[in-house]
């Protein structure tokens, strides 16, 4: 049996920059990701980081490339009623956002995981966590036709939404809160310079559209598309032609029919499974929470909790290395799920803000009145552009 003091389940960027932060604090770790590495570092997710998942970054080790290729945004626009409104993050908060891909992030986390020689097994199958709730967690996986198993002291359950951690802990000891909306995005990659500069949010009469980018030859677009829709559904053609009629205005004519790279559809969900600490299994990013895409928070709250998973761990290892008592040690371990919650669910709230605010529902014409009511309040009240400028750039860590 192989041993180490913390198995780590998920190659995603929870598990990856956990396991990072972790080496730099002279803890070991083994990764286990059900993936091969290609399909993980090929994977088109999110694309916006937060100034603190900057310094999270910063901290472990891996953040020369971002801040070489980054780009670095001062402001978000809203679109609405074929006008586009700015909100300044820069003036409003003192601080700005990163664009730099979810892809990026994880290649040079994998990266910097391989330099460090810190062990990961990808294609690992049948994980299975044993033992939790004891002193000598053991997890068990096949690899290549063979049955391993690992004991260590902690299990890190970073393995996402549809992950083996959370499906251990009994639904007894688990409050689950959820929602979940009618509709999902559509998103398209393509290698077009973006024809706009800041990212554009709009909300339409035919739905939603997100204008984003990942880099000055690539653009990242999303529009609102009905739950059941498949992507074949959705030539380039009629994609760009919707996208374009929602973007409106002079942007919109700039936007030409680019070949897609990548399209996908994924449905929107708010969900929360708490505490996020059953005996020595802890939950960390998608494993323990869901946001809608809208804010852009999915990942910088991945890179959250594992920053204050990575000071819990650290702080239990150096109290019990000083010999001091158990008690001491564990109330290390205590406060991460108190700590990590709370920035859970403001980041849940104002997620939940922003697909209700930009969003086509469907119902009620009193809710259609709020929506519109909620922006031009917006559009008109520095206090609000305050409000949403701090929660879009990230409430401090
Ligand atoms: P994940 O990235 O899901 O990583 C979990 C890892 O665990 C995966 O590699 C998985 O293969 C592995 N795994 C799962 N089960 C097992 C198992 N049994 N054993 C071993 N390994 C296992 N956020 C945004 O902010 N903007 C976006 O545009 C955006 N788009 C998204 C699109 C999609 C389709 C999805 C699913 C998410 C999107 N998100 C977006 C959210 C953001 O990408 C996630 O919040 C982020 O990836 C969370 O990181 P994570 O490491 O917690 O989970
Ligand atoms: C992107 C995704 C988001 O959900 C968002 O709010 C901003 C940007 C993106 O993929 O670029």
């Amino acid at each position: 049996m192989v041993r180490t003091q913390v198995a780590i389940v998920g190659a995603g960027p929870a598990g990856l920059l956990l396991g990072q932060l972790l080496h730099k604090e002279g803890i070991d770790t083994l990764l286990l990701e059900r993936r091969s590495a290609d399909y993980v570092a090929g994977r088109i997710r999110a694309g916006v980081l937060e100034p603190g998942t900057v310094s999270v970054l910063e901290k472990a080790g891996v953040a020369a490339r971002l801040h070489a290729e980054g780009l670095v945004h001062g402001g978000v626009e809203i679109g609405f009623r074929g006008h586009r409104h700015r909100i300044d993050l820069q003036a409003l908060t003192g601080r700005s956002v990163t664009v730099y891909g979810q892809t990026e992030v994880t290649r040079d986390l994998m990266d910097a995981r391989a330099a460090s020689g810190a062990p990961s097994v990808y294609e690992a199958e049948d994980v299975t966590l044993l033992e939790v709730t004891g002193p000598a967690p053991t997890v068990r996986y096949r690899h290549e036709g063979k049955v391993h198993e690992v004991a260590c002291d902690f299990i890190a359950g970073c393995d996402g939404f549809h992950g083996v951690s959370r499906r251990t802990i009994p639904s007894a000891s688990l409050s689950v809160y959820e929602r979940v909306y009618p509709f999902g995005w559509l998103g398209v990659l393509a290698d077009i310079p973006p024809p706009w500069e800041e990212l554009i949010y709009a909300n339409s009469d035919q739905g939603f559209a997100l204008a984003s980018m990942r880099s000055t030859t690539r653009v990242r677009c999303y529009v609102q598309c009905p739950l059941e829709d498949h992507i074949d559904q959705w030539s380039d053609e009629r994609f760009w032609t919707e996208f374009r009629r929602r973007l409106g205005g002079e942007v919109a004519a700039r936007v030409p029919d680019a070949p897609s790279i990548e399209k996908s559809i994924a449905p929107l969900r708010s969900f929360v499974a708490e505490p996020l600490k059953y005996g020595r299994l802890f939950l960390a990013g998608d494993a323990a929470h869901i946001v809608p895409p809208t804010g852009a928070k999915g990942l910088n709250l991945a890179a959250s909790d594992v920053f204050y998973l990575s000071e819990a761990l650290r702080d239990f290892y150096r109290a019990s290395g000083a010999g001091q008592s158990g008690g001491e040690a564990e109330r290390a371990l205590d406060g991460y799920s108190v700590r990590a919650l709370r920035r859970i669910w403001r980041a849940e709230r104002f997620s939940w803000w922003m697909t209700r605010q930009l969003h086509q529902f469907p119902g009620d014409a009193f809710d259609g009145k709020l929506q519109h009511t909620e922006l031009e309040y917006l559009f008109d009240s520095r206090a609000a552009q305050v409000s949403m400028a701090e929660n879009y750039v990230g409430l401090p860590l």
